[in-house]
């Protein structure tokens, strides 16, 4: 089954994840994935299109065609667009990640991005990082990771990566607030919650480097693929 090949990278907010799968799959010879995007995209035009959050429960799969999010594969990843446009910088904004937890507890939208996902890993040999990818989208993935590291010290890196080296304790406070908010969100929701699969390898990076953490996983998935990336 092609999908052994495919490795998982789950866990909460500024964790480490997409950072790592990505390096991750440039060592493996691997495709990339990062499905936050995907909830980002519809986030994002949820708002684009001034969709009432009042009727977001209401959105049936007609609804969600008619968003006019397209997903399209490029280059081994996923493109996502929206009438047209490109989507990048969009997908980041503090208004998409304030709602996005909102979006992705919705059954339907878990439904209508799952066929998009698992068609790209139906060949393996591909990374992919979020929050169910272990336990929903990918059960039989041969390598998985559930990444943790602490609340302060994600803040500290999310901070770091919006470019605030120095932060004050209240801004740090602030940070680790929302990661913490989004994390109880997609901890408690019903469909697909946030959580370690059964048979996930737990890694805490607090104290790890980064180096450490991106060959303690190319380790792990070259147990099921031993030739993954090296020269054949
Ligand atoms: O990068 P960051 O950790 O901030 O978030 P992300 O991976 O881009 O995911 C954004 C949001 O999408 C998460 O907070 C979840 O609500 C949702 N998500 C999900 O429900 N399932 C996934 N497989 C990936 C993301
Ligand atoms: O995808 P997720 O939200 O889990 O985290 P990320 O966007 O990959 O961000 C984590 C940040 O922490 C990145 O800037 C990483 O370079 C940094 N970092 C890490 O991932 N692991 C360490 N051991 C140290 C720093």
């Amino acid at each position: 089954d092609a999908t052994r090949t495919v490795v998982t990278l789950d866990g909460p907010a500024g964790a480490g994840k997409s950072t790592t799968a990505r390096e991750v799959a440039r060592r493996l010879g691997y495709r990339y994935l990062d499905s936050g995007a995907l909830y980002r995209a519809l986030t994002f035009a949820l708002l684009e299109e001034g969709v009432d959050e009042a009727v977001w429960g209401d959105l049936d799969r007609e609804a969600l065609d008619a968003l006019g999010v397209t997903v399209a594969p490029v280059e081994g990843t996923l493109e996502l667009g929206h009438r047209g446009r490109v989507l990048g910088d969009e997908l980041r904004t503090p208004q998409v990640t304030a709602r996005v937890s909102a979006v992705a507890r919705l059954p339907a939208v878990r439904r209508w991005l799952l066929r998009h996902q698992q068609a790209l890993g139906r060949h393996g040999r591909l990374v992919t990082d979020g929050r169910d990818m272990g336990t929903v989208v990918f059960p039989e993935a041969g390598t998985k990771v559930f990444l943790q590291a602490d609340l302060d010290e994600r803040a500290r890196r999310r901070l770091l990566d919006q470019g605030v080296r120095a932060p004050g304790a209240r801004e740090r406070q602030q940070a680790a607030e929302k990661l913490a908010a989004r994390d109880h969100a997609d901890m408690s929701r019903e469909t697909s919650p946030l959580r370690p699969a059964d048979d996930a390898v737990v890694l805490d990076t607090t104290a790890l480097d980064f180096e450490e953490q991106v060959e303690a996983v190319v380790a792990l998935a070259r147990r099921v693929d031993p030739e993954a990336g090296r020269r054949r």
